[in-house]
């Protein structure tokens, strides 16, 4: 039979809201529809002040955008829906993750900030909506992130091979996956895309580095790439998650300005950014998954060639290959899973997995709101 779900996802790049409707009757689970609302330009200058200047925000400004957000986030629900024939009395639910505005899930008083009114989502389309995943996994001593792995396990564990899943959003996060169904671990490994992004738009204007082009022409900067890897994030051992609270580009510039670096060519900076985002991966896997036989990206930093080609040296000899090649385009798996999320939810399954996030049991996660 049928079971129809919307996964709503806007990621650390701020780039759209990517919303995905599946239909997890089958096996695999089959994509029915899926595409990427890029944010009102004003909407999206906002989340992203918000973001990296929090201590100027008032309760006012958070409240209206948080409905502003819940708004765009049922629209976009809206918008999938309209790419098929179905009707929203179809729907079982929809999982939305929210914006994250605020990452820091560690000490006493840890919390996840994700903001998007899941009222709004359930008011306007009349489907029941799933949301505030992070904050029952941070209740039970746990990092709240990732928690795409439970959902990876499902889709792409093997009996004969151990994977590894590399998602490349802002951050980027690493799912191992040992052969035969031994226990899955996950983490933040740093940086994904946000630096290069940041780093772009202060030289550019707007946009990112299409491809990987400007940064391909540079020249590798060693020392600076050394200092970059110097953070204190890298040797923490998981769990561990991250945000652009940690890796922005105010910690960028200061770094260059304060290392004698301030003379790098823009281009050179860009260069190394590439490979610092490789680098940290291909060491973290190195250092908790040598043992790895193929690595499947996801993410939008799969678009990046340039990226991409600096990682499947680095990982070499293991193939780096596109989830797409086994079951999932690589833009639409973030969404997938919360959508999984919202079912798992829904059926009173556990969506966390404590050897990832470091919660002290599995819980179900999330707020129900009914269409
Ligand atoms: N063609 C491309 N070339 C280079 N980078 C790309 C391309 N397409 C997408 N990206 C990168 O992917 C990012 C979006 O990735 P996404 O997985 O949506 O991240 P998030 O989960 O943080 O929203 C963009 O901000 C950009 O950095
Ligand atoms: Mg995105």
């Amino acid at each position: 039979m049928s079971a129809y779900y919307i996964g709503l996802m806007s990621g650390t790049s701020v780039d759209g809201i990517d919303a995905a409707l599946v239909d997890f009757g089958v096996s695999p689970p089959a994509l029915l529809a899926a595409r990427t609302i890029a944010w009102p330009d004003r909407l999206r200058q906002q989340i992203s002040d918000t973001i990296e200047n929090h201590q100027q925000l008032s309760l006012e400004t958070l409240g209206r955008l948080d409905s502003a957000i819940g708004t765009e986030l049922a629209a976009a629900a809206s918008a999938v829906l309209e790419q098929t024939s179905l009707d929203c009395g179809k729907i079982t639910a929809i999982g939305s993750h929210g914006q994250t505005l605020f990452h820091a899930p560690d000490g006493s008083t840890g919390f996840s900030m994700q903001a998007g009114d899941p009222n709004r989502i359930a008011e306007k389309t009349g489907i029941t909506t799933v949301a505030d995943f992070r904050r029952r996994d941070i209740a039970a001593g746990g990092q709240g992130a990732p928690l795409v792995p439970a959902f990876h396990q499902t889709l792409f564990q093997q009996s004969d091979c151990n994977r590894a899943i590399l998602n490349i959003g802002g951050m980027a996060n690493l799912t191992l996956l040992p052969a035969g169904g031994d226990a899955v671990t996950g983490f933040d490994t740093g940086p994904g895309n946000i630096l290069l992004d940041s780093w772009y738009r202060v030289h550019h204007g707007s946009g990112f580095d299409r491809g990987g082009q400007w940064s391909a022409g540079g020249q590798l900067q060693q020392s600076l790439l050394d200092e970059l890897l110097a953070h204190p994030y890298f040797p923490q051992n998981p769990p561990k998650s991250t945000g652009r609270e940690t890796f922005c580009l105010h910690w960028l510039q200061e770094l260059l300005d304060r290392s004698g670096h301030r003379k790098i060519d823009a281009r050179d900076v860009q260069r190394t950014l590439v490979e610092f985002t490789a680098v940290s991966v291909t060491l973290a896997l190195q250092h908790y998954a040598a043992d790895t036989e193929q690595v499947l990206v996801c993410g939008g930093g799969i678009h990046n060639r340039f990226l991409m080609q600096r990682l499947t040296g680095l990982l070499s000899p293991r193939p780096v290959e596109s989830t797409e090649k086994y079951g999932l385009h690589p833009d639409w798996v973030e969404a997938v899973a919360f959508a999984w999320l919202a079912k798992q939810t829904l059926e009173g399954m556990a969506g966390n997995l404590p050897a990832v996030t470091g919660a002290r049991h599995p819980v179900v996660l999330g707020a129900i709101y009914p269409g």
